[in-house]
C-alpha cells in the first residue's frame, strides 16, 4: 500500500495544466485519482479520459472533469498500472480486463506513465498470465487457436460464476505461457488470430516507468 501511495504521488507530478489526461484502471490509479482530485479541489485545470467505467465513476464522485474520447485527437499524458513490466518498457496489462481501452489511451498519448510496485519489475514477462480479448463468439475455437502458441489457456469468470464480460462486450482469456521470449512476435501472432480483439503485451510503449519499493524509496526509469 505505501508503494502505491508513493508511485500515485510521484505519477500526478508530470500533470500540467491544461493537459488531458488518460487514466488507466486498477487500484494503483485508484491512488492517483485520489491525488488528482486533491489538485483539482486545490484549482489545477485538466480534463481525464477514463479507459473503464470503474474508472469513470471514481473520477466523477472525486470531481475530476472528465472528456468524452469520442471529442479529442490527443492525449497530452496517460498514467497507468501494470501486472509486469521489464527493462525493455514492455508490459503485461489487463488483470482488471480494461487492456484494449487502456492500449487505446496510451498509444494515443505522448507521455505514457507506469505506475508500479517492484516486485512486478521482472526479468523476463510470462510469470503472469497474458490477458487477451476475445469476441464472445465461437470463443472454444479462438482459444484452441492460441493454445497453439504455446500457453494453457482459461476463460476469465466473474464472481457470479459466468464469464467476465469487459466494458466492450467481450471475453477476457488467461494465457498461461510462464515465460514469454519475444513479446512483440507474440503480440503480433495472438493479434493475427480472428477472434481476437487485442492482447495485454504493450510492448515498447512506457515513456517513463515509476517503481515503489518497499523501503518506501522510488526509482524512475525513462526510455
Ligand atoms: C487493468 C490493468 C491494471 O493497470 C493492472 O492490472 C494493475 O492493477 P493494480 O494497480 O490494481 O495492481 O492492466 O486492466
Amino acid at each position: 500500500m505505501l508503494e502505491k501511495q508513493l508511485v500515485g504521488q510521484k505519477a500526478v507530478e508530470y500533470i500540467e495544466e491544461g493537459m488531458i489526461v488518460g487514466l488507466g484502471t486498477g487500484s494503483t490509479v485508484n491512488i492517483v485519482l485520489r491525488e488528482l482530485g486533491n489538485k483539482v479541489k486545490q484549482g489545477l485545470k485538466i480534463h481525464g479520459v477514463a479507459t473503464s467505467k470503474f474508472t469513470e465513476e471514481r473520477a466523477l464522485e472525486l470531481h475530476i472533469p472528465l472528456i468524452d474520447v469520442a471529442d479529442i485527437d490527443h492525449i497530452d499524458i496517460m498514467i497507468d498500472g501494470a501486472d509486469e513490466a521489464n527493462d525493455q518498457f514492455n508490459l503485461i496489462k489487463g488483470a482488471k480486463g480494461a487492456l484494449l481501452r487502456e492500449k487505446m489511451i496510451a498509444t494515443s498519448s505522448t507521455h505514457f506513465v507506469v505506475v508500479i510496485g517492484e516486485q512486478k519489475y521482472v526479468h523476463k514477462l510470462g510469470a503472469f498470465p497474458l490477458p487477451v480479448e476475445i469476441v464472445p463468439y465461437a470463443w472454444k475455437v479462438t482459444i484452441r487457436q492460441v493454445e497453439r502458441l504455446g500457453c494453457r489457456v482459461t476463460l476469465r469468470m466473474s464472481e457470479s460464476d459466468i464469464p467476465f464480460i469487459t466494458d466492450n462486450g467481450n471475453y477476457i482469456i488467461d494465457c498461461h505461457f510462464n515465460h514469454i521470449e519475444e513479446p512483440s512476435v507474440l503480440s503480433t501472432q495472438i493479434n493475427a488470430i480472428p477472434g481476437v480483439v487485442d492482447n495485454g503485451l504493450f510492448v515498447d510503449m512506457a515513456d517513463t516507468m515509476i517503481i515503489g519499493k518497499a523501503d518506501g524509496k522510488i526509482e524512475i526509469k525513462e526510455k
